[in-house]
């Protein structure tokens, strides 16, 4: 069974591959896959994004249509509900989520869910990936058993492996083709027929020992982020109560060019990935007796972001003899980060919440965001141009590039900025910056 599908999955083999989850994740890897000249079937429960992807239609807006759309008229790629695919195909790939329960525990129901049908379709000579994101053992201990029930022998007869997605939506340097790709098998056989897909579509691929292992590289590669944005945010507030500028120190000791690699302060975290990826490890070593304190510690930080913004909001504005209740404030961006159209667990909902609550007329401009639940309220993007001159204040908490930033601040009474966009600007009286 391994040398058949390695026959399949090399060079241009006639490989037929099922993508469970068509998100952020599944798609720009179908569509890398579909050009790489495997035949592609994404499989989602949401039957409108399954219709929009069969028009050409990516369900994102930072998606490359034009690539989509001509795989989909070649027929290379297409999308469906029905999981019944899986019985056709060589191999099936999990995307789907693995969020955190409301009591901020693993929520891996979804991969579960996904798993068992896989399992319903599974047939000797398929190969399984999970690449959601999940903690250490997962793969191992729960996906292996479940794929095994039906007495199909892992190794043998099917092959189960994980790779964590490494994507970076709005990178516009690195994607699919050219960021390394780890693998971690079952078995040695499971990675190596695992690596042989993957290498369709990226040269790079390193092999870790076992899924445990690739479980963890993940996981680690997260959790850095995470603790690093921690310290540039700790960095920010010392550097602010000492009367020096963060941004002018981190950008200077970014100069070292070895043993130092800059972190920015911000809002706070947000996105499917950096907020929730540290916690299934602090869980995962919960169960095992061990105290994480490096997580916990930069979860605490970077969760108390959006307070500090409103309170350094509130600063600037007492400043100018202007109170935060009762001002009108215009947010720029929504999203997690720049030139993306994501705003799953943007820190800028809470910041909008904090303001909300405080009394503040928010109104916000985002070009990739035209309308937004604020906690069950519904606001749509402005021109920004039309709010700058009658806002209180503009707050920058996404740094996107189709903002003329110059021209804000020529424009605004105050500009906040909390992503240290306006540094390379000429210094101006009516900026303040994290
Ligand atoms: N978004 C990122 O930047 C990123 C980066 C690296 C890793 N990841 C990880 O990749 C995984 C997927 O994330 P995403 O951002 O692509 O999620 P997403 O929410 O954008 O998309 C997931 C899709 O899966 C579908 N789905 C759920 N269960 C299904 C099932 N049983 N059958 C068919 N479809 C199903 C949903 O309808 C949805 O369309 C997560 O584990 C995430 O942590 C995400």
């Amino acid at each position: 069974m391994k040398d058949h599908l390695l026959e399949r999955f090399r060079g241009d083999g006639p490989a037929r591959v099922a993508i469970i989850g068509m998100g952020y994740v599944g798609v720009p890897l179908g569509v890398a896959l579909a050009e790489a000249g495997v035949a592609v079937q994404g499989v989602d429960l949401d039957s409108q994004r399954v219709d929009s992807l069969n028009r050409g239609q990516p369900p994102f807006p930072d998606l490359d249509a034009e690539h989509l759309a001509a795989l989909v008229a070649a027929g290379s790629f297409r999308a469906t509900c029905n999981h019944g695919v899986i019985a056709g195909v060589d191999a099936t790939i999990i995307d789907v989520p693995t969020p955190l329960s409301k009591t901020r525990e693993p929520d891996v129901s979804l991969v579960l869910r996904a798993l068992r049908q896989v399992a319903e379709h599974l047939h000797p000579g398929q190969l399984v990936v999970i690449e959601s994101t999940t903690y250490p053992g997962f793969t191992r201990e729960v996906a292996a058993p479940l794929l095994q029930a039906g007495g199909l022998r892992l190794g043998r007869d099917v092959f189960l492996a994980f790779s964590p997605e490494r994507i970076d939506p709005g990178n516009p340097v690195y994607g699919a083709r050219n960021t390394p790709r780890i693998v971690g098998g079952i078995t040695p056989a499971c990675a190596e027929v695992a690596a042989a897909l993957y290498r369709r579509v990226t040269p790079e691929i390193h092999v870790v020992s076992d899924t445990d292992t690739a479980e963890m590289v993940k996981l680690h590669e997260n959790t850095f982020r995470a603790v690093n944005i921690a310290l540039a945010n700790e960095v920010a507030l010392m550097s602010r109560r000492l009367g020096v500028d963060p941004w002018e120190v981190i950008d200077a000791a970014a100069t070292k060019p070895f043993g130092f690699m800059p972190f920015y302060p911000g809002p706070g975290l947000g996105g499917h990935c950096i907020p929730v990826d540290p916690v299934y490890l602090s869980w995962k070593m919960r169960t095992l007796n061990f105290a994480v304190r490096f997580i916990e510690l930069a979860e605490a930080i970077n969760t108390s972001m959006p307070e500090v913004v409103v309170h350094r909001l509130h600063e600037a504005l007492d400043v100018r003899s202007r109170t935060l209740h009762g001002s009108r404030i215009l947010v720029l961006g929504v999203t997690y980060k720049r030139d993306v159209g994501d705003v799953r667990e943007s820190p800028a909902l809470e910041v909008i919440r904090l303001l909300r609550d405080r009394g503040v007329v928010v109104c916000y401009h985002d070009p990739w965001v035209p309308a937004l639940d604020a906690e069950g309220i519904p606001l749509r993007s402005v021109p920004w141009e039309e709010e700058v001159t009658s806002c209180d204040a503009a707050l920058i908490l996404a740094d996107h590039v189709a903002v003329d930033y110059a021209r804000l601040v020529a424009a605004a009474p105050l500009v906040f900025d909390t992503r240290g966009v306006t540094r390379r600007l000429p210094p101006s009286s009516n900026v303040v910056r994290l």
